[in-house]
């Protein structure tokens, strides 16, 4: 197994089912991860020493899914100056909103880069980081190139039918 180059952390097992979508893109690109269930609030030591020790062990950026009041990503920046990606986890009562704007809202200094909410903001957490790993690794880079343009041919395929 080669060692993990993107973390994949979240609040919650119950955040797996949206969380699932970004590492579903690192393995679809053999991008080697790891993913983990450490909560800012409820297991903030168990974060601290993880974050420390999965920066000495070669991750490259960390994408972060919590729900409610979403500290999880803002905490991890504060820890450390790789990339951080957050995911906003749709809530019971606020939809997810909560989510977001805990997450897209860092104070000036400690930046998170913030997606959408729910399954694609986690696919496109996934997406992003290996379009940031692409940068030095070239035959990422043609996959990745290779896949948009499967999405290109997708929609020009697409035919609607007529209303008669
Ligand atoms: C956050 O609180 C988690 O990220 C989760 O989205 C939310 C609710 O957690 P559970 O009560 O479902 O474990 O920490």
């Amino acid at each position: 197994m080669s060692k993990p180059l993107v973390s994949i952390i979240m609040g919650s097992s119950n955040d797996w089912e949206i969380m699932s979508q970004a590492a579903q893109q690192l393995k679809d690109f053999d991008v080697a991860y790891d993913a983990r269930v450490i909560s800012a609030h409820r297991s903030p030591d168990l974060l601290f020493d993880y974050i420390k020790e999965a920066s000495a062990q070669g991750v490259q950026c960390f994408i972060a899914g919590a729900g409610g009041a979403a500290h999880l990503a803002g905490v991890i920046a504060g820890k450390t100056t790789l990339p951080v990606f957050g995911v906003p986890i749709p809530s019971k009562y606020l939809k997810g909103m909560d989510s977001l704007l805990s997450i897209v809202q860092m104070p000036k200094g400690i930046p998170v880069a913030t997606f959408a909410i729910g399954e694609a903001g986690a696919a496109n957490a996934g997406l992003f980081a290996i379009a940031m790993l692409a940068l030095n690794d070239a035959p990422l880079a043609q996959r990745l190139a290779e896949y948009r343009k499967q999405q290109a041919a997708k929609v020009a395929e697409t035919v609607l039918p007529l209303l008669v």
